[in-house]
């Protein structure tokens, strides 16, 4: 019996005969003799090679029948590949077809994004969307990784929750029992400031929700975020502290993912010069960077895609935007000690138009100032009662921040819509599959 192994474990087999269980990407007719199959497994591709003096006429004629997408387990020696350095291909010995697949709706013609999206479910096995899911595993255990060294514990928050994170404009709405209503969780940050106080430093990683009227390539109504937070950590630490897990990630997609980098044509190059340190500009200086372009904006403005793209066109690194008008952020970010209509807050924008990968900012931890910004704001102040209750026994200096999963993903994958870095994107106009 072959021993059964997996694609990417070829180079430690050659000469041996193996055994690989998977799928038909492709296959071709070279002559009435020989036949070659573009074999899947998930881990990677190769090419098997069925020769029919050597693989006899039984299975040769199984062959004959394979079509794309089959599923079929296929035992063959491992040969070096004649023209390819640093690839494999397997020579055929023997083949079992598990399904036959009946005509696979997705071909080799171009389709249109509609049809892919509604067959999302097949797509998922183009070698494009395979390498993007095989980074997106790589960037969420990164994180995971560079905050657990970090001494950051995880923390779920809740999905259902009593009221709003980002404001009331992009809830969705359950009904909640003899209770009324809950909504989905827009980030898990309120939460996790309750956390701290517990653990010190902690995050969460999960699918978070937007009832986003948007219909842009950086807009999910699902999607997944991971907030951190650390006590006594403040403004300034906070963002080297992102710096350093975005530089980590950069890192660990460069050493994992080099294959699929290559499969979906990324330019590696731009991601090796991102893994350096990080600018840093305040709201103003970017208001008057913006202006300079000749972009119509004026302080007090919130940035949109376009600001966001101008800003880092000519920036090989991320560009954290510090210090915004207290206004147009959220209640919870600490006012400027020196400027009190300044929020000590942090925005990290993404280079080569990839956007805003990171909200962050320093909480406010005085009791007093938060409840009037509350107030100013129409919170009510008896859904929040247990938040502020935060500011009331013992109380520190804390920060925190949230990665958009999938921004960071598409910016890692160089994939322009951010709904191909998620499994089954969820937007305002698809829910199907
Ligand atoms: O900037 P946001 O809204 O920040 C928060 O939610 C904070 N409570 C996080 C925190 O401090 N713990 O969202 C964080 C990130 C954004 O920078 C962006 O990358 C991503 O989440 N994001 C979205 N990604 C996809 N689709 C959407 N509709 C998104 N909205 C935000
Ligand atoms: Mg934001």
């Amino acid at each position: 019996m072959a021993k059964k192994i997996f694609v990417k474990d070829l180079s430690k087999y050659v000469g041996k005969e193996v055994t690989l269980q998977g799928w038909v990407r492709n296959y071709r007719k070279s002559s009435s003799k020989l036949r070659f199959v573009i074999f899947r497994d998930g881990t990677g591709e190769v090419q098997v090679v069925a020769w029919k003096p050597d693989l006899g006429e039984e299975n040769f004629e199984k062959v004959k029948t394979l079509t794309l997408e089959s599923s079929i387990i296929v035992t063959g020696i491992v040969k070096k590949h004649p023209n390819l350095e640093n690839q494999y291909e397997l020579q055929l010995t023997g083949i079992e077809i598990i399904h036959l697949s009946k005509d696979y709706p997705i071909g080799k013609k171009e389709h249109g994004v509609d049809f892919l999206l509604s067959n999302r479910h097949l797509w998922l096995r183009s070698s494009k969307q395979n390498a993007i899911m095989k980074i997106r595993h790589t960037v969420y255990f990164a994180i995971c990784e560079y905050l657990n060294k970090q001494g950051f514990f995880r923390f779920d928050s809740p999905i259902l929750t009593p009221n709003a994170c980002e404001g009331t404009t992009t809830l969705f709405e359950v009904p909640y029992f003899d209770q009324g209503k809950a909504y989905l969780s827009q980030s898990g940050q309120l939460y996790l400031e309750a956390g701290i106080m517990s653990l010190g430093r902690v995050y969460d990683f999960g699918p978070v929700f937007r009832a986003e009227k948007s219909k842009t390539r950086k807009h999910l109504t699902e999607f997944w975020m991971m907030d951190a937070e650390a006590a006594y950590v403040e403004h300034k630490e906070n963002m080297k502290i992102q710096e350093n897990l975005i530089r980590f990630v950069i890192k660990s997609v460069l050493k994992n993912n080099l294959t699929d980098l290559q499969t979906l044509e990324r330019d590696i190059e731009a991601l090796h010069k991102a893994d350096a340190p990080f600018k840093l500009i305040s709201y103003k200086e970017m208001i008057e960077i913006l202006q300079q372009k000749g972009i119509d904006i004026h302080f007090g403005d919130d940035m949109g895609a376009r600001e966001e793209e101008a800003l880092v066109e000519d920036s090989d690194v991320p560009i954290f935007v510090e210090k915004w008008p207290k206004h147009i952020k959220a209640f919870y970010m600490k006012e400027d000690p020196h400027d009190h209509e300044i929020s000590l807050g942090s925005d990290l924008i993404a280079p080569e138009g990839f956007g805003e990968i990171i909200g962050g900012s320093q909480r406010e931890d005085d009791y007093h100032i938060l409840k009037k910004r509350m107030q100013e704001d129409d919170i009510s102040l008896n859904d929040y009662q247990w938040y502020l209750d935060l500011r009331k026994y013992g109380s520190v200096p804390h920060s925190g921040f949230g990665v958009g999963l999938e921004r960071l993903i598409g910016w890692m994958s160089g994939v322009r819509h951010i709904r191909e870095a998620i499994p089954f994107p969820r937007m305002l106009y698809r829910i199907y599959p």
